[in-house]
């Protein structure tokens, strides 16, 4: 099997899934924002803080051209502005986790760490710009996705499920 990315907005569910795809497919798994954190030594936040966005999603298209040409047979997650590097499709079968705003706003606060979680994230300090970046991506989101899967209402055993099978149809 080649790569599988997952690719959605802030708190939709990319690592939870991951963690669960992983259970169910034995697959080795990856995060871009771990993988840029470890490069750097230094949070995303710190890093958002001291150098600007510009200069993370610099560190994401190189992370995105080394996935290209080192990594097989992978589960990638990803931050939620990796859709936008450059060939995504050339790293792998592109798998969009889609949920309405509202819904993912929910998922986060009812969470148990819910402070914590929003916390690390620089991009969802505030809801009003939060939900005007998630409308701004949206279609472009879905341009990018290969297989879309609709994550509201269900467990990620279900969706794991939905996606190890979709993506195996291919
Ligand atoms: C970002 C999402 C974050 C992280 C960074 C920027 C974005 O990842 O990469 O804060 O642009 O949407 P999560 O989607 O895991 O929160």
């Amino acid at each position: 099997m080649k790569n599988i990315i997952l690719i959605g907005f802030m708190g939709v569910g990319k690592g939870s899934v991951a963690r669960e795809v992983v259970k169910q497919s034995g697959m080795i798994a990856v995060d871009t924002d771990d993988i840029i954190e470890s490069m750097e030594n230094r949070r995303i936040k710190k890093i958002f803080k001291e150098e600007g966005e510009a200069y993370f999603r610099s560190l994401e298209s190189k992370v995105a051209k080394w996935l290209q040409t080192s990594v097989t047979d992978t589960l990638i997650s990803t931050g939620g502005g990796f859709y936008k590097v450059d060939q995504l499709n050339k790293i792998g079968t592109v798998v969009l986790l889609h949920a309405k705003f509202n819904t993912i706003y929910q998922r986060i606060i009812e969470h148990p760490n819910a402070k914590r979680k929003l916390k690390k994230r620089p991009l969802f300090q505030e809801i009003d710009k939060a939900r005007d970046l998630y409308d701004a991506r949206e279609s472009a989101y879905i341009k990018q996705a290969d297989i879309v899967i609709d994550v509201t209402g269900k467990t990620v055993d279900k969706i794991a499920k939905e996606l190890l099978k979709k993506v195996k149809k291919r």
